[in-house]
Formats: C-alpha cells, structure tokens, sequence
C-alpha cells in the first residue's frame, strides 16, 4: 500500500489552483532563485512559422516553459504592455504591430532567465544583432523583430500578470534540473562545499 509523505499529505489539503499558483521556482543549494521571464513571439513569428524554432532556442538554453499561449491581442493589451513607451513617437506603431496577427506568449523559467532570454533575442535592431541571436539570425527590420523579452525581473512580473491568469503557470518539468542547477540531492553535487562564492 502507499504510504503519503507529510508533504504530499500537505499538497492534498490545499486547492489546485492555489497549488499551482503558489508553486516554489527551483532554488539552488546556494540559495540562487530561478527567475521568470515573459516572452512575446510577435505576430511575425507566427506568420513567418519560426514559433517552434523560436521557443526551441530558450528550451535549447536550459528554460523551461511554465505557461504557452496563442491568442489575439487588443489594443487595450498591447498598450499596457508597452506602457513604459506611451510617450514615444513610435508607442502607436508598436502596438498597432502587436495586434497584426495571432502572437504567442509564454512565460519562461530558469537560472537568471531575464537577462539569458534578452542574450538570445539580442538588440533591438537586427542589423545591431550578432549572429546567433534569434533577430541577429532571423530578423531584418526593427520593428518586424519577431521577440519580445522582459527587461528586467519587476518588468517581468508586471507582464506575466497582463499575458497570463496565476492558475495558467504549470510547475516547470523538473526531470532534468539536477543538470541544470546546483539543487540539493543531485547526484554531482557541491552543496557541502565551504566557502563557494560563485564564478566571480
Ligand atoms: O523590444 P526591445 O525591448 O528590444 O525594444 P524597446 O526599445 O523596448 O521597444 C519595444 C518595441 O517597440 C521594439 O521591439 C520594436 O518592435 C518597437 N519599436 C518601434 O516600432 N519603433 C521604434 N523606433 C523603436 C521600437
Ligand atoms: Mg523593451
């Protein structure tokens, strides 16, 4: 017969969508957090069918993905999204190019997951982006750059609240993190290792 641990005896007392909401991210032994990052895949992406190829490159890069999501966006939408834009010449234009078409957004997950998502998408203006880069590879035109990626971790989390509903958030697949990440229990682990300040 099985037998509950006390923490799956605690999960079974609690709601699903307050389960789900209130999922811990990975946390390493040293106490690194996984971020989350927002990720638009413009309507570009979608009609150019570079979706699966885009997200293939975050997933490549050791993201996960907790929630995915192909929708319409509305004027009201792309506005809040770019709202720190609203004084801009080009703010109409960018959010007009929001609306053009089906996007899809998606809300990543991993070790400094804002700042390695914004490294693949690269600048603005693909002719600035390195190869390698998904604008640098994929992109011609700055506004026609396929991406969208948070800034920063507040960005980030102001954005997941506009693109996604808290119970769209799944638990990131966690098979493969002891690869991944420093946690505690994996098989190569350094987490009794005195005085580990980090590659710096
Ligand atoms: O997307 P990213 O964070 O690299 O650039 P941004 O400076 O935050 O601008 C947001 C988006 O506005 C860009 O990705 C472009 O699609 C668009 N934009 C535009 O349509 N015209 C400009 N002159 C500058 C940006
Ligand atoms: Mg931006």
């Amino acid at each position: 017969m099985l037998t509950l641990t006390a923490s799956a005896r605690f999960l079974r007392t609690i709601k699903p969508q307050r389960f789900l909401a209130s999922l811990p991210h990975v946390v390493e032994h040293d106490g690194t957090r996984a971020e989350r990052s927002l990720i638009l895949l413009k309507p570009d992406a979608v009609e150019r069918r570079l979706v699966g190829r885009i997200l293939s490159r975050f997933e490549d890069r050791g993201l996960a993905i907790v929630a995915l999501r192909q929708r319409m966006c509305d004027r009201a939408l792309a506005e809040a999204h770019y709202h720190e834009h609203r004084d801009k010449h080009f703010f109409g234009r960018a959010c007009a190019f929001l609306c053009a078409g089906p996007l899809v957004s998606a809300c990543l997950e991993g070790r400094g997951a804002v700042a390695a998502a914004r490294g693949l998408v690269g600048p603005t203006d693909p002719k600035d982006a390195p190869p390698g880069t998904i604008r640098g590879d994929l992109a011609t035109h700055w506004r026609r750059n396929l991406v969208h990626a948070s800034a920063s971790a507040e960005d980030a989390e102001r954005e997941i609240g506009l693109w996604f509903e808290s119970t769209d958030l799944c638990p990131p697949p966690s098979a493969l993190d002891p690869w991944l990440y420093e946690v505690p229990g994996a098989r190569i682990g350094f987490d009794d290792d005195d005085g580990d300040e980090g590659i710096s």
